[in-house]
C-alpha cells in the first residue's frame, strides 16, 4: 500500500487529521509519503475554517518508526540526498503552517518519526509511546532538524545526552524532559488530542497564527528583536474582523464567531 493511500486524511470539527498509514512499515517514512505530506500541508494552508492539524500513526503500535530504511538500502547517494532534502523541507512546512499542528504519539517515534514530531507545536503522548533519535545507532546523525529542534527544546545536554546515546525513552521520561507536553493513557489519546483541538478551535484562527509565528520568529533573537517581532505580529491581528468580533463577542456575553480575516 503506498502513494495516496499512505496517508489517511480527516476532517474532525475544525481539524484535520493527518494519520501515517504504513502498518507494515511501523508508518516508516517513504519518499511516497513525505511526498504525500508536503502536498497535503500545501493544499490545507488554504482551507476555510480550519483551526489546528494532528499528526498521528496508523493502528497505534507506531507513529512512525523514521526513514523508510528498506527503501534506504536501495537508494543511491544522491537519491538520499533528496530524500534528506524533501524530509527536512517537511518538517520546515510544519514548522511554517500558520496554525498549530499536535504529533499523537502512540508506540514507536524514533529518527524521522521523532524529527517530525519536534517540528510540530505540542506533543501529547499515549503512555505506550517510546521515543528516540537512534541515527547514530545506524552509522548516521538526525537529518532532518533533530539536532537543532530537540536542542532549543529542552536544552543542550538533554540534546546531546538523547542523540549521543540513542536511548529510546518512555513517555513519562519524555515528559520529564519536556520532549512533550502531556501524557495520557494509551485509550484516551484521541479523545485527550480532540478535546486540545476544541480549546485551539476557541480562539480566533488568524490570532492562532500570529501567536505561533510570534514565539518561533522570535525565540533566541536578542529580546529587543523579538519584541519588535511580537509587536508586527501584534499589528496583524490589530486590523483584523476577528479582533473587533472577539470585543464584540465579550461585550455581547456571546461566544465569537471567527472568520479568520
Ligand atoms: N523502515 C522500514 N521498515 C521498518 C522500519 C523502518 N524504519 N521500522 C520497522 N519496519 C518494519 C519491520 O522491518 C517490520 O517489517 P517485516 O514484518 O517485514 O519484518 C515491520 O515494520 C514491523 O516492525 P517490527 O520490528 O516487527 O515491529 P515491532 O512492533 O516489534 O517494533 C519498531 C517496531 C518501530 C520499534 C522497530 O521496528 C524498530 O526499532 N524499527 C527501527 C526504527 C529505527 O531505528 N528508525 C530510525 C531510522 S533513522
Amino acid at each position: 500500500m503506498d502513494g495516496n493511500t499512505c496517508l489517511l486524511v480527516e476532517r474532525q470539527g475544525s481539524a484535520v487529521w493527518l494519520t501515517l498509514h504504513r502498518p507494515q512499515a511501523a508508518n516508516a517514512l517513504s519518499r511516497a509519503l513525505v511526498v504525500a505530506l508536503r502536498q497535503e500541508l500545501a493544499k490545507l494552508i488554504a482551507e476555510p475554517g480550519l483551526t489546528a492539524l494532528v499528526l498521528t500513526g496508523a493502528a497505534g503500535k507506531a507513529f512512525c518508526a523514521g526513514a523508510d530504511l528498506k527503501e534506504r538500502l536501495a537508494m543511491t547517494l544522491d537519491e538520499t540526498r533528496s530524500f534528506l532534502d524533501e524530509l527536512g523541507g517537511l518538517t520546515c512546512d510544519i514548522e511554517a503552517f500558520p496554525l498549530p499542528v499536535i504529533a499523537a504519539l502512540s508506540g514507536a517515534a524514533l529518527g524521522g518519526g521523532l524529527e517530525i514530531a519536534l517540528a510540530c507545536d505540542l506533543r501529547v503522548a499515549a503512555e505506550s509511546a517510546s521515543l528516540g533519535l537512534s541515527e547514530v545507532r545506524l552509522g548516521i546523525i538526525p537529518g532532518a532538524g533533530g539536532t537543532q529542534r530537540l536542542a532549543r527544546l529542552c536544552g543542550v545536554a538533554t540534546a546531546k545526552e538523547l542523540i549521543l546515546t540513542a536511548r529510546r525513552i518512555d513517555a513519562a521520561t519524555a515528559l520529564a524532559l519536556g520532549v512533550v507536553s502531556r501524557v495520557v493513557p494509551d485509550v484516551d489519546l484521541r479523545d485527550a488530542v480532540i478535546r486540545l483541538c476544541d480549546e485551539l478551535a476557541a480562539a480566533g484562527p488568524l490570532a492562532l497564527a500570529q501567536a505561533k509565528l510570534a514565539v518561533d520568529e522570535g525565540f533566541g533573537k536578542p529580546l529587543g528583536e523579538a519584541l519588535a517581532i511580537e509587536r508586527r505580529c501584534y499589528e496583524v491581528v490589530l486590523g483584523s474582523d476577528d479582533r473587533n468580533e472577539g470585543l464584540r463577542a465579550f461585550a455581547e456575553k456571546r461566544a465569537p464567531r471567527y472568520r479568520g480575516k
